[in-house]
């Protein structure tokens, strides 16, 4: 007698064999001469601390650009390409007098608009100096902030302010830091700016990785389930979640993202209702890198530093790696997700609707500039209003 064999059915659906990962390269590459890369040159980015431009240069990293800021002994802020225009010493080495700064190898100076002023070794100082430019970019302060302007020069927007840093209520003061507040890590996040951007939009990731997951990170309120929102507003994307509060009252809390990489969120520990204390910029570093730079408006000193997440009762570098583990916040979620996230073997679903908003008002910007035109949120009329957000966290009986 023959034994009767029973085909088993063969599960397919295995690890082997999937696609190798790949990111949405327009949405994420901010390098010169890349789509995205040319919207973020399109708007005003803080680069440092006013505190930061000094008479010592000091190296930054901005769009994948290397760059060096200084203060000339004038006190005025310049930010240049590192590499001489004589010979191409970098000029981290230089020495900042009044007028700019002098290369340390052949002594050619420029200022903070890359003239060069002098070349002590030519003859009479130079007599063709006034055909070489370093190269430079246009900076302005404000906010306590070092602002750059990247992009192309006929392009410049006017710096904006911000209706929630110029509405100062009594005992109220600004205060600026630069310490990734937000990013729930260190002061650089090794992972592509998109998969914060992403982050503002995501109020459901407060209720599981802050509000239970790894403890109550923020205020009990955030651990009530929302009713969400979104809706697209002309320069930002905002997000509505409202929660109906044990004691019958109902919270409202709008955050909003904003272009290019505007962290519009109002703090989740809720201290005060009204309107958002604070506003947050990303800065791309590179593809794999960014920080994040606050101003907000506080009532004592250090106010925003101490905003700063903890975990299991700690700030994140006070984490042993199986606290990490145990205790992940928003840094874990996030750079876990790899240095550019793996967009074709993302699975988006209902609630990551603010996402595919976000993403698609990303699009339409980089559809903007390739056919010529200014993105959203640019102006151009130095008598613009402050520009204003919705966002806040606001109580209804
Ligand atoms: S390389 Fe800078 S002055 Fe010569
Ligand atoms: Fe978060």
């Amino acid at each position: 007698m023959s034994a009767t064999i029973i085909p088993i059915a063969v599960d397919t659906a295995t690890a082997y064999g999937r696609p190798a990962p790949s990111h949405k390269k327009d949405l994420t590459e901010v390098g010169p001469g890349t789509p995205m890369g040319e919207l973020m040159r399109r708007y005003w980015h803080p680069v440092g601390l006013v505190s930061d431009a000094t008479d010592t240069p000091r190296k930054l990293r901005v769009l994948g650009e290397d760059l060096i800021l200084f203060r000339d002994k004038g006190g005025r802020p310049g930010l240049i390409h590192p590499n001489c225009a004589h010979r191409g010493a970098s000029l981290y080495y230089g020495k900042v007098e009044e007028r700019g700064i002098r290369c340390c190898y052949h002594g050619w100076m420029f200022d903070v608009e890359g003239r060069c002023v002098e070349q002590p070794c030519e003859p009479e100082g130079g007599r063709a100096r006034d055909k070489v430019r370093q190269p430079w970019y246009p900076v302005q302060e404000l906010y306590g902030l070092i602002w750059a302007y990247m992009g192309p020069p006929d392009k410049k927007p006017v710096l904006p302010r911000y209706e929630c840093l110029e509405t100062l209520a009594e005992g109220e003061f600004l205060e600026t830091d630069d310490n990734s507040i937000g990013g729930g890590g260190p002061k650089i996040i090794p992972c592509n700016w998109l998969q914060h951007y992403d982050n503002l939009v995501d109020p459901f990731h407060v209720v599981v990785l802050h509000s239970t997951f790894s403890g109550t990170q923020f205020v009990e309120q955030m651990a009530v389930m929302p009713n969400v929102t979104w809706e697209t507003a002309g320069h930002s994307v905002r997000t509505i979640s409202i929660r109906k509060l044990a004691d019958g009252k109902t919270l409202h809390r709008i955050s909003e993202a904003g272009l290019p990489t505007l962290r519009v969120i109002p703090s989740p520990r809720i201290g005060r209702y009204g309107m958002v204390e604070s506003l947050g910029w990303m800065l791309p570093i590179d593809d794999h890198s960014f920080r994040i730079y606050v101003v907000g408006r506080v009532r004592e000193k250090g106010e925003l530093f101490r905003m700063r997440s903890r975990l299991n009762g700690k700030l994140w570098e006070e984490l042993s790696e199986e606290e990490h583990r145990q205790f992940p916040g928003d840094y874990e979620a996030q750079v876990s997700q790899g240095a550019i996230a793996d967009h074709s073997a993302e699975h988006l679903a209902t609630t990551d609707r603010g996402i595919v908003m976000l993403r698609r008002l990303l699009l339409q910007q980089l559809d903007a500039v390739a056919q010529g035109r200014d993105p959203a949120g640019v102006s151009f009329d130095p008598a613009a209003s402050p520009v204003a957000f919705a966002a806040g966290n606001f109580l209804l009986d």
